[in-house]
């Protein structure tokens, strides 16, 4: 396996004449947990779309799995986007459909099982995300929590080797942000996917990172976690951190 499951090198990224990324380099380490963090504009979700191909880097290269998906052809690209599982702010449910439709749909969509098989997976993964009961009500019908967690639940379905979530607690109040970090945390443990959040809060999800990358003007910092960029001297880091997370958090809540 390899140590880091994406790589990106010297990447690129302008939107006419703005320049969002001006030759981003990092490394995600497999099976560990990364934060994407930096003020509102930075390219964070650009970023994001651009390791799951829906956008292309104007220079530099970007590795999934060792193979640069910059000069792929979409066939075998197709192959490895099923490595990934994505959970967007909003979480992007199809409102017509109960949650247990919505969560059964990538495997209807994707493989060959059985009406039992599949309803016997769905119903498995609804308990793993505490939404036991509610099969059958729609999107409508749930709290901002409750669709974090179906969408979740739908993108875990797949077994994803990596999991994006961008800004996934956005609307949620502390205590049900800290109850879908945990759920992160939790669901990582059990499937050991390799996971990139890209969040605001800061504080609150600094025991989860191991590794945090911080954008500011097209370019990256990149720190080991919390201790990190506490113990990081650099007035320019400071400021940075003062003005986009705030006061660092500290517990053991996650635990
Ligand atoms: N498809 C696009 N066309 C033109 N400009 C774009 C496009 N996508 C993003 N941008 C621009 O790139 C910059 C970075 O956008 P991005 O969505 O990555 O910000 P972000 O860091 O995710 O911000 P937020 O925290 O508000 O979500 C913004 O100035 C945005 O307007
Ligand atoms: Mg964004």
């Amino acid at each position: 396996m390899n140590e880091s499951i994406i790589q990106l090198i010297d990447v690129v990224k302008t939107f006419g004449d703005q320049r969002v990324l001006e030759g981003v380099s990092f490394d995600i380490p497999t099976g560990k947990t990364t934060v994407i963090a930096g003020a509102s504009g930075q390219g964070k979700s650009v970023i994001l779309k651009l390791i799951l191909g829906l956008l292309s880097p104007d220079a530099g290269r970007i590795f999934v799995d060792g193979k640069d998906i910059t000069r792929m052809r979409r066939k075998e690209f197709n192959g490895i986007r099923t490595n990934f599982g994505v959970l967007f702010q909003g979480a992007a449910l199809l409102d017509s459909l109960t949650v247990f439709a919505n969560v059964a749909l990538p495997l209807e969509e994707r493989t060959r099982l059985s009406h039992e098989e599949i309803s016997a997976k769905v119903i498995e993964m609804l308990e793993r995300v505490g939404l036991q009961g509610h099969e059958s009500k729609f999107p409508a019908q749930l709290s901002g929590g409750m669709k974090k967690r179906v969408g979740l639940a739908r993108a875990l379905m797949l077994e994803p080797k990596i999991m994006l979530f961008d800004e996934p607690t956005t609307g949620l109040d502390p205590e049900k942000s800290m109850d879908i970090y945990r759920l992160f945390y939790q669901t990582q443990q059990q499937f050991g996917y390799t996971s990139v959040i890209v969040s605001h809060d800061i504080p609150k999800i600094f025991n989860l990172a191991d590794q945090v990358i911080i954008l500011n003007m097209g370019k990256v910092l990149i720190f080991k976690g919390a201790k990190d960029i506490q113990g990081s001297g650099a007035p320019s880091i400071q400021a940075l951190v003062d003005k986009t997370m705030g006061n660092i958090y500290h517990s053991n809540e996650l635990e």
